[in-house]
């Protein structure tokens, strides 16, 4: 193991054992603490290693992750180049705003299927009030997680079910839930009684340049998110909906990373996806809604 990544491993244990109380064994429930050595375990002596790279794998269902590590490689790639910036600034606002509302007192916010990282990164980096914030990002995917724990944030990284959160009842203030499945029933376990969620879900004009080309010879099926916001509404009373739309430029040289970075694209004949470059796409569409939902009283 390299000199930097003994140090990273040192910062993410001391980072854990500061926050001991937020995690609960994924096997027996029982409470946890993070040892000197690197290991998360219970009073029933389960014990989860803080790996290398600096995450935890506390990922005890045996489900499959769907995505592949070259798609999670592509998203982070996609990321880098500002394409969710607009999405990001706005979330690191709210955030802000949030924690304005609780007299300033430190917040700890949980991305629930983080993917590659970069979000709640990036949140992270620009919410101005982040002073003292703990930052947690799970996702089912391991690779994605590995992408994710590249960085040297002070971020706890788990590789994690979000359907079985290893977390302790009212551990956390904001539940994240970006472009991936949601589990309102943990996420209502997990917030503390003024928690809130925020979830980002795709708007009908999403991608749209891509979706053009894809379906090029068939009608482009039609999306509406209104039953994801019906289901929404259900759950939690709705603080707050905003939509997000902008165009992006894109360049050729990064076309490619677009493509790979969607499952829109999977199973599609390498002559569909060659008319997108043939196509030669200059932008493409973002179309987010964004709700901001607290427990129903
Ligand atoms: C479309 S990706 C979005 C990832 C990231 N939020 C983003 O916007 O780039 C959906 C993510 O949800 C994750 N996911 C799906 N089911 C999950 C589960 N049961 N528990 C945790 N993560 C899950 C996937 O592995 C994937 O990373």
């Amino acid at each position: 193991m390299c000199i930097n990544n003994i140090k990273k491993k040192d910062r993410i244990r001391e980072l854990i054992q500061n926050n001991n109380n937020l995690f609960k064994c994924p096997i027996c429930s029982g409470t946890m603490i993070m040892n000197d050595f690197g290991s998360l375990t219970c009073n029933l002596k389960h014990n989860f290693d803080l790996s290398k790279k600096g995450y935890l794998n506390l990922l005890v269902s045996g489900k499959a992750p769907v995505y592949s590590k070259k798609l999670f490689e592509a998203r982070h790639r996609v990321c880098k180049t500002g394409f969710y910036a607009p999405l990001l600034n706005k979330l690191a606002q709210i955030l802000d705003e949030y924690k304005k509302s609780r007299d300033n007192k430190k917040i700890k916010i949980l991305d629930t299927g983080c993917g590659e990282g970069s979000h709640i990164y990036s949140i992270s980096q620009r919410a101005k009030e982040n002073q003292g914030n703990i930052y947690v990002g799970v996702d089912i995917s391991k690779d994605s997680i590995s992408i994710a724990a590249r960085n040297n944030a002070h971020i706890i990284w788990c590789v994690a079910d979000l359907t079985r959160l290893p977390f302790q009842n009212k551990s956390f203030d904001v539940a994240l839930n970006i472009l991936s499945p949601a589990n309102y029933g943990e996420f209502d376990r997990i917030l503390n009684d003024s928690g809130i969620v925020i979830k980002v879900v795709p708007g009908s004009s999403y991608l749209k340049e891509l979706r053009e080309i894809i379906y090029i010879d068939k009608d482009i099926p039609d999306y509406s998110n209104s039953k994801v916001i019906d289901y929404f509404k259900q759950k939690l009373d709705i603080k707050d909906i905003q939509n997000i739309n902008y165009k992006f430029d894109v360049s050729e040289e990064l076309l490619p990373y677009f493509i790979k970075m969607t499952p829109l694209t999977w199973g599609k004949s390498i002559e569909k996806l060659n008319n997108v470059y043939k196509k030669n796409i200059s932008s493409i569409t973002v179309d987010l809604t964004l709700i901001i939902g607290i427990k129903k009283r």
